[in-house]
């Protein structure tokens, strides 16, 4: 029997700390082994091995990480895309049939949340304060009459990331030219105010969220955080503990919430590691470890709170040369 606890992470991209941490908490237990789809992918070459795949897309998908997988006794596997969440969560009778356990949440909640409109509902039926949304024109327009919505509003795909097309909008006009050039928008609320990013861990075995690291914000780029500040506020802890009670998520989510006039309002949820969580490894939250904890079924105590207030971020770029 092997007892190597070989990891596979999909769609590393640009993530190499994530590699790196990993392969720093197994150290001589087990190897880290990375794909993507492009040779281009740098955190590819962080990893003890790698393997440049097929799209996510393409025919055989699935099975060539399944015998990725078998060759390299595989232990667990993750993502860090989020299309691929659904797509682990869908397979993962078949990983868990050849011995591989898949790091990821139910797929239910991960349709659900992966919808932007549909979390928003499911939110407001759980009375948790969100970002009121429209997907219908007409009713976003019957609202704005009886000035129950007002402009600026924010419109952005229903299924976005990345913040890819993402607009403030002003007027009727504007919102128009949206509308006829993008199907499937959802209007928002303007949220004018503070953002805060969560990373949540949640017990696998226990299903407990065991860790809560929250940053807020202080600018973002190309959708991620690029610097922030990590914060504690009992209010946040305890609206993040009652989200994870009626949500079905295991594993690292990513949580984003906006903080207007003093109350705080989810956003959406990302059920992987956010582009910020770095930060919060960095101030102690070794979710690498929780992970493995898991794998070889031990239970994680709950470590909320248990990092510094007040450290900075601030992301610089690093250069592969292979
Ligand atoms: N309703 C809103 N009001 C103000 N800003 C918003 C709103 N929704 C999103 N944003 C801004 O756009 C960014 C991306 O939106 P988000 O819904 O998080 O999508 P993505 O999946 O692309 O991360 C957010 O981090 C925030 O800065
Ligand atoms: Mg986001």
């Amino acid at each position: 029997m092997d007892n190597s606890l070989n990891i596979l992470v999909l769609s590393c991209g640009t993530r190499n700390k994530i590699i790196q941490y990993f392969k720093r908490e197994l150290g001589e237990k087990g190897a880290v082994i990375a794909t993507d789809c492009s040779p281009l992918a740098p955190a590819l070459y962080e990893a003890d091995k790698h393997y440049v795949v097929r799209r996510m897309n393409e025919k055989g998908y699935l099975d060539e990480i399944l015998s990725i997988c078998k060759e390299n006794n595989i232990k667990g596997v993750l993502s860090l895309i989020d299309p691929e969440l659904s797509f682990l969560a869908k397979h993962k009778q078949d990983f868990l049939d050849i011995g591989t356990f898949p790091i990821v949440s139910d797929h239910d909640a991960i349709e659900l949340f992966f919808d932007k409109y549909r979390t928003f509902e499911f939110l407001n039926q759980n009375n948790l304060p969100t970002v009121k949304s429209y997907l219908n024109k007409t009713d976003f327009y019957k609202d704005l009459e009886n000035r129950k919505i007002n402009y600026p509003v924010f419109v952005k795909p229903v299924n976005g990331s990345a913040s890819i097309n993402i607009n403030k909008v002003t007027s009727n006009e504007e919102l128009e030219i949206l509308f006829n050039r993008f199907d499937n928008l959802i209007i928002q609320e303007f949220m004018d105010g503070n953002e805060y990013g969560i990373d949540v861990y949640i017990d696998f075995i226990s299903l407990e969220p065991t860790s809560i690291f929250i940053k807020k914000k202080l600018k973002m780029r190309g959708g991620e955080t690029d610097k922030s500040i990590s914060v504690k506020e009992e209010k946040l802890f305890d609206l993040i503990k009652k989200f994870v009670a009626i949500t079905n998520f295991k594993g690292i989510i990513d949580i984003d919430v906006f903080e207007v006039r003093g109350e705080y309002y989810i956003s959406e949820v990302n059920p992987r590691f956010g582009g910020g969580y770095p930060h919060a490894y960095e101030n102690g939250i070794n979710v690498p470890k929780m992970i493995f904890n898991n794998l070889n079924s031990l239970v994680n105590k709950s470590e909320i709170g248990d990092y510094q207030e007040g450290k900075l971020m601030m992301k610089y770029s690093e250069i592969k040369t292979i």
